[in-house]
């Protein structure tokens, strides 16, 4: 059948998908929606897979929220993005706060780690090993990892990724990298300071939250896909939203669906631009009006699980014939 993943395949995708989140999967209309995998081939879990949902306290490990997200994939025959490792948000308090020394800390983080992605292993096309590493100037974010290790935390968790499962395909995930600027030069000497370690890092996800009318253009994305790719790694869009002012205008409609098209094209014109992946599909669920009082409409299907033709239709032909 056709639809965003089928187009996205056709262009040499590896698949289009979603997000999800475990509060959303008693809505079957939603699930259907989410299940249909004409449209997506692929799953992330929006806060599964997160420490303070893994490891709320140390040494505990709960794998309920992300081992059912995951059965969903498998049973609809979906591949998953896994997310995320090592991220100052959603971080629960005993690591944050827990005044651990440079060696504590390390031992902390590779334990999680290896717990973690051991238990998924196999089960992952790719993870964001780490997430949101940098400030919008290109230094390095303040956090507990980075104010105790030091840019160090970073190859070591894509290391220790890397033994506990070697098949998966491991990311640094970050916003506001999608166009030419410091912080997306920032993510590339990420990736350069990783393999200087001999760490594996294989890919960089753009998040893509972007905004109804300011989305950097085609071609700005396109080149910036390309300077990642010249690192030698892949690139994923992993969370493209694009929000507006609600209620959404006619125009801002018609603007947000060039704006979707406008990814969609910088993806398919780089092959190792491998695989597209919204925040979750409907209005319904968006994170976007709770972080952003007034903004929303952000995603390709309204509130009430209808899907806006111009928007869809905007990303399948983006695509290309199927
Ligand atoms: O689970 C609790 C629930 O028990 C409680 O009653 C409720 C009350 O607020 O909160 C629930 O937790 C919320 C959680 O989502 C699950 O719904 C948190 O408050 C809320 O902050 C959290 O938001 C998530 C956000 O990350 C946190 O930073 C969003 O769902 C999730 O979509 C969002 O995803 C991030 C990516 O991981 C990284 N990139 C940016 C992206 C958007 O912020």
């Amino acid at each position: 059948a056709d639809g965003l993943n089928t187009r996205a395949v056709a262009a040499g995708k590896e698949y289009f998908g979603s997000a999800t989140d475990n509060g959303e999967l008693t809505d079957t209309a939603y699930v259907t929606g989410l299940s249909n995998t004409a449209d997506f081939g692929q799953i992330t879990p929006g806060n599964a897979m997160k420490w303070d949902t893994i490891e709320p306290s140390r040494g505990t490990f709960s794998y309920t929220k992300g081992d059912a997200i995951v059965a969903l994939a498998q049973k609809n025959g979906q591949k998953v993005r896994c997310h995320t490792l090592v991220w100052y948000s959603q971080l629960p308090s005993w690591v944050k706060t827990g005044g651990f020394d440079n060696a504590t800390l390390i031992s902390i983080l590779k334990n999680h780690i290896t717990e973690e992605v051991t238990h998924f292993k196999g089960q992952c096309l790719h993870w964001d090993v780490a997430n949101e590493a940098l400030n919008e100037d290109g230094t390095y974010r303040s956090n507990v990892f980075y104010d105790t290790i030091g840019p160090a935390y970073l190859p070591i968790a894509f290391a220790t990724a890397a033994l506990a499962d070697p098949d998966a395909k491991l990311y640094y995930n970050d916003y506001n990298i999608e166009s030419a600027g410091a912080k997306s030069t920032a993510a590339q000497n990420i990736v350069k300071l990783v393999q200087s370690y001999g760490a594996k890092i294989d890919g960089v996800g753009m998040q893509a939250h972007f905004i109804v009318g300011s989305t950097p253009s085609q071609a700005a994305q396109t080149t910036n896909i390309n300077a990642f790719v010249a690192l030698g790694v892949e690139v994923a869009i992993t969370e493209l939203d694009i929000r507006t002012t609600t209620p959404a205008t006619a125009a801002a409609v018609t603007q947000q669906a060039k704006d979707y098209a406008a990814t969609v094209g910088a993806c398919k014109a780089v092959a190792k631009c491998v695989g597209f992946t919204i925040w979750d599909y409907t209005d319904k669920y968006s994170w976007i009006p709770s972080v952003f009082s007034g903004q929303g409409a952000a995603l390709p299907w309204d509130a009430d699980l209808v899907k806006k033709a111009e928007v869809y239709d905007a990303i399948l032909n983006a695509w290309g014939s199927a």
